[in-house]
């Protein structure tokens, strides 16, 4: 066990960690999710794939990825050689946080506060699971993971770290393609996200 008044992550399992996570008040969020989304995947994954946080159906589901957002990156994944079922996938923000706007609920980028109480969590999956790289998608999970929020189109490609060390390939996020109105725009930038896929794959 850590020694007093040293804040380490305790849960020593993901079922434990999943328990904890879902009892956490470090901000606001909790309040109006559903539940807390923790990662899930084989607890020796070599990659570990860091999103943003749980869209709504995510928030529903309990479990990350399986939205719009979800089912883009398991295809490009798939076309990149990387296998979802072997990845630890996760999020840098563990609860949903959206504005209801009639019967919807309306997705929010979580600010610098909670990106950084809930990193908490993610420091705990981390070090459970001690992946080999870190594929991180998107700014939010950027920012998290390396505490710069330099723009994620000029890094996207490259390979920094978290402080401990363990090197975190970026690229941007699923959604970001979703977005794209343009469709050769979207089709262009899908190629250069499997590309960075593959990149990544090559790193393991
Ligand atoms: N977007 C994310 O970043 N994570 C999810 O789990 C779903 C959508």
């Amino acid at each position: 066990l850590a020694a007093p008044g040293v804040p380490r992550p305790m849960a020593d399992d993901l079922d434990q960690l999943k328990a904890e996570e879902n009892a956490c008040t470090r901000c606001p969020l909790y309040e109006t999710a559903t539940q807390a989304v923790p990662g899930i995947g084989p607890r020796d994954a070599d990659l570990m794939v860091v999103g943003e946080q749980p869209g709504d159906q995510e928030d529903l589901a309990g479990r990350p990825f399986v939205g719009p957002a979800g089912q883009m990156f398991n295809r490009i994944a798939k076309e990149a050689g990387i296998d979802r079922a072997q990845a630890f996938v996760t999020n840098a923000v563990k609860h949903f946080k959206f504005t209801p706007r009639g019967k919807r609920r309306i997705h929010q980028n979580p600010n610098a506060g909670e990106i950084k109480a809930c990193r908490f969590w993610l420091t705990s999956e981390i070090e459970l699971i001690r992946p080999r790289l870190i594929l991180s998608m998107g700014g939010t999970a950027a920012e998290s993971l390396t505490g710069s929020r330099k723009g994620i189109l000029a890094r996207r490609g490259s390979i920094e770290a978290t402080e401990d060390g363990v090197p975190v390939f970026l690229t941007v996020h699923p959604s970001y393609l979703l977005r794209l109105p343009d469709p050769a725009l979207r089709e262009a930038e899908t190629d250069k996200f499997r590309a960075d896929l593959r990149a990544a794959q090559a790193h393991l």
